[in-house]
This record gives C-alpha cells, sequence and structure tokens, in this order.
C-alpha cells in the first residue's frame, strides 16, 4: 500500500514537471522592409498550455509578444482563417496537436509561397478572385426554372458529399507544385473543386459554360496529378480526384 501511495506521489510530481517547448515562428513585418524575415524562437511550458498549436500561439501572442500576427476565428476547423505551415505540413493551427516531445522544435511558417501581409499571414486577394471567377453560386436557365421549390433527388444531393464540406482554407492550392509556379492563371485544386461542385449539382445548367470557362491549357490542366493537394487537407477532402473527375467529364461528357 505504501509503495503505491509512494508511486503515486512521484507519478504526481512528474506530472508538474515543466515540460518546456521551443517555438520557432516566421517573423516579418512590412513597416520594416529592410529587416529581412526571421525565424524567432518562443519556449512554452506545454503543461500550462492547451493542446493545439493555436493554443501555443495564442498563448505567446497574449504572453509573451502581442506584435505576433496571425489570423483565427472559430477554433474548430470550420472558418479556415488559422491556415498555416506547421512542421513542414500545411494545415489548420487549430486541428493540430503540439507534438509533446520538447526535444523538437517545431517550426511555424505562412502559408508558402504566397504574398505576406505579416507574420503569419497570407494575402489572399487572388485565391478569393479566382474563386470569384468560377462564379460558386447555383446558375439556372430562366426558362427552366421551377413553378416550386427546386427539387434535388436523395442521390443527387448525395453526389455533392465531400465537396460542399471545403472551408477553403488555401492549405491545398499553397501545396500544389502546379499553383506555385504557374499561379497567376492555373486555378489551382481549391478552386477546381468548387468549379466541380457546381458542375454537378443537378440543379445548375451552366455546366457547358462552367467547362468552356476551364478548356485551355492553363486553368485546369496545369494539373499534373501529384497529389500534395489531397494529402494536406485538414477536412480530409479529395481535390486531387475531384480535378480527375473534371477532366474526365471534359474528355467524354
Ligand atoms: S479542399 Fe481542403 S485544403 Fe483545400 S481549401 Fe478545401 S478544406 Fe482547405
Ligand atoms: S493533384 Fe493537381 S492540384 Fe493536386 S497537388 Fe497535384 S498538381 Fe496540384
Ligand atoms: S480558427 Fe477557424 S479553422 Fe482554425
Amino acid at each position: 500500500m505504501k509503495l503505491l501511495t509512494f508511486t503515486r506521489s512521484l507519478a504526481t510530481q512528474a506530472a508538474k514537471l515543466p515540460n518546456i517547448k521551443t517555438f520557432k515562428i516566421y517573423r516579418w513585418n512590412p513597416d520594416t522592409p529592410e529587416i529581412k524575415p526571421t525565424m524567432k524562437s518562443y519556449q512554452l511550458d506545454l503543461n500550462q498550455t492547451g493542446p493545439m498549436v493555436l493554443d501555443a500561439l495564442l498563448k505567446i501572442k497574449n504572453e509573451q509578444d502581442p506584435t505576433l500576427t496571425l489570423r483565427r476565428s472559430c477554433r474548430e476547423g470550420i472558418c479556415g482563417s488559422c491556415a498555416m505551415n506547421i512542421g513542414g505540413r500545411n494545415t489548420l493551427a487549430c486541428l493540430c496537436k503540439i507534438d509533446t516531445d520538447s526535444k523538437k522544435d517545431l517550426k511555424i511558417y505562412p502559408l508558402p509561397h504566397m504574398y505576406i501581409v505579416r507574420d503569419l499571414v497570407p494575402d489572399l486577394t487572388h485565391f478569393y478572385k479566382q474563386y470569384k471567377s468560377i462564379k460558386p453560386y447555383l446558375q439556372i436557365d430562366e426558362s427552366k426554372l421551377p413553378e416550386r421549390e427546386n427539387i434535388q433527388s436523395v442521390e443527387d444531393r448525395a453526389k455533392l458529399d465531400g465537396l460542399y464540406e471545403c472551408i477553403l482554407c488555401a492549405c491545398c492550392s499553397t501545396s500544389c507544385p502546379s499553383y506555385w509556379w504557374n499561379q497567376q492563371e492555373y486555378l489551382g485544386p481549391a478552386v477546381l473543386m468548387q468549379a466541380y461542385r457546381w458542375m454537378i449539382d443537378s440543379r445548375d445548367t451552366a455546366t457547358n459554360l462552367r467547362k468552356e470557362m476551364l478548356q485551355n491549357s492553363m486553368s485546369l490542366y496545369r494539373c499534373h496529378t501529384i497529389m500534395n493537394c489531397s494529402k494536406t487537407c485538414p477536412k480530409g477532402l479529395n481535390p486531387g480526384g475531384a480535378i480527375a473527375e473534371i477532366k474526365k467529364s471534359m474528355a467524354f461528357d
């Protein structure tokens, strides 16, 4: 009995020992452009920090360095604003667990190959412009407007599963080598997956127009099926697969 109590007290003591981990974070301030981007180190006791990378970033911002700049809103993988490159992978900081091995530093960068607004905040203006270009809303030929609700069968509705859940975080597009090199013209996996989402919506009558828009050498066909996009998606979606479906339908339908 005594031994058990002793072991328990040792375990409690061990649990209280600080577990210090170093976070190396990309910093760049547009107000001092003469200073090159740097990696700044911060240390946190993981026993005093929440489990996710977003918890660590907010603790650093609140307690050590209020100038650290990042985007976040929902903290539950819904808004897509905390997308960044964590430990070499594009993902959402709020869904990414901190590796508790304190011997390993954790490096955090903004999404790669993007213009940076400041620190961990990428400029998504062009990304959203590309999204707007695919007309991401229902288009219906006036002459085909139904008199009552625009009904969709259960089977047709199911075709949208795995597509509509996209939160436009841009993790996939910014992990795609083709997007890195041809960003101005290639639409990238996130936007193409949304183009496909509207193409296969049984209520939409603009499918041919949507396909025509992609019928050029750059918008769609820069995808070489490398599949980085699907590997990195923090929502478990398959934009690479959606692009393959568009290519199939362009070739055969
Ligand atoms: S497909 Fe996944 S990674 Fe790409 S924007 Fe949508 S949620 Fe983000
Ligand atoms: S499958 Fe296509 S979109 Fe996805 S990473 Fe590869 S080239 Fe990019
Ligand atoms: S804070 Fe909204 S997805 Fe991470």
